[in-house]
């Protein structure tokens, strides 16, 4: 099959066109044809830091819509014929080829009213907000109380805010430093905008909101950690998902809760409820159908090539991008 991929870590353009065998599916995999994939920050992480095996190509991508073409022996859930959308699992090839293989548990029914397009730009995205909320922060569906979401009109908050104001009933505070950036935010469902290159307790204040029951830190760099302590309440929440180097120690005068999000890490480690990758991806599409949430895409940057991808891994690198980039199946 075709494929996009790399043989030597790097810069973008190391990405090149391949052909590489079919991957055969196991006794729980789906086999299916690729109609449309998302980037997400963690391929130019991958293709930056991880060597592929000697005399291996590694394939990037983990964020996929297409048609179930062939399933394994033990496969219950899903059929021929099926559309589905999922992120898959980083310690298997990614799926920036032509067909591609996952376990049944981690993918979803496809959103019936999007393109594969549209459903494409969600499955990775909609994971880590949905975990973030519900499994690590287990944000009380009853109670009132503030969000403040860093980065909010990136990838995952601009479906993190709508999961929270659809579902919950938190006052959403989003960061974004730009207009684009700050209309698609609000456009999203966020209540506030503040920027991120201010203290956030201050804007929060000017708000005339104290502090933040809970912090999404979707960005976090050394000048706002500190902000992030200010602004919480004592005893809130912080969630993590990127890689700040963080000691403990500041956290404890509030007795602030940390915690942190991997969305691959109930695949990785096979965890008893990896189910819940399936249920969560059923529910969102559920939402989807029913009008609730929208998808996130905002640019289509072409058919999967390699100049293609490496433009829209450089896009992401810009650290500018709003919304999702998806790309379209490879050419055939
Ligand atoms: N652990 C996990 O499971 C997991 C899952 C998904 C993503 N991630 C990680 O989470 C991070 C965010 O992912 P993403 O897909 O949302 O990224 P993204 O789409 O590239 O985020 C872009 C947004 O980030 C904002 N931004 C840029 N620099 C900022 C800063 N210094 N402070 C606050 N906001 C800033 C920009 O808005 P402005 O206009 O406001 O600058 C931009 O709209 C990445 O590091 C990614 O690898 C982790």
């Amino acid at each position: 099959m075709k494929a996009v991929g790399y043989r030597t870590r790097g810069p973008a353009d190391v990405l090149v066109d391949l052909s590489v065998a079919d991957p055969v599916p196991g006794a729980h995999d789906l086999l299916v044809a690729v109609k449309a994939v998302s980037v997400n920050p963690v391929d130019y992480k991958v293709r930056t830091f991880e060597s592929p095996k000697a005399g291996e190509a590694k394939i990037l991508g983990w964020d996929v819509a297409g048609v179930v073409v062939d399933v394994g022996p033990d496969v219950r859930m899903f059929q021929r014929g099926d559309e589905v959308f999922y992120a898959g699992a980083m310690d298997r090839p990614g799926a920036n080829s032509e067909v591609h293989v996952v376990d049944e548990r981690i993918v979803g029914p496809k959103p019936r009213t999007l393109s594969f397009e549209e459903a494409a730009a969600l499955p990775l995205t909609s994971i880590t907000a949905w975990e973030i909320l519900f499994d690590r922060m287990r944000v009380d569906l009853a109670k009132d109380g503030t969000l403040l979401v860093i980065a909010a009109a990136g990838g995952v908050g601009s479906i993190l805010i709508q999961l929270a104001r659809q579902l919950t009933r938190l006052t959403i505070v989003g960061t974004a430093s730009r207009k684009e950036s700050a209309d698609f935010a609000r456009k999203m469902g966020v209540h506030y905008v503040i920027d991120h290159r201010r203290p956030f307790i201050e804007s929060m204040r000017e708000l005339g909101l104290p502090s933040a029951d809970y912090v999404a830190a979707l960005t976090t760099t050394p000048e706002s950690l500190p902000w992030i302590i200010d602004v919480l309440r004592p005893q809130g929440h912080v969630n993590f998902i990127d890689n700040p180097a963080i000691g403990v120690m500041p956290f404890k005068p509030k007795s602030l809760t940390i915690s942190w999000e991997m969305m691959f890490t109930r695949s990785l480690y096979q965890t008893d409820d990896i189910i819940e990758q399936h249920r969560l991806l059923k529910k969102v599409a559920t939402l989807v159908d029913a009008g609730t949430v929208v998808t996130t895409l905002t640019r289509i940057g072409g058919p999967l090539t390699a100049e293609n991808l490496a433009a829209a891994h450089g896009h992401l690198e810009s650290g500018q991008s709003i919304g999702k980039t998806v790309l379209t199946a490879i050419p055939r």
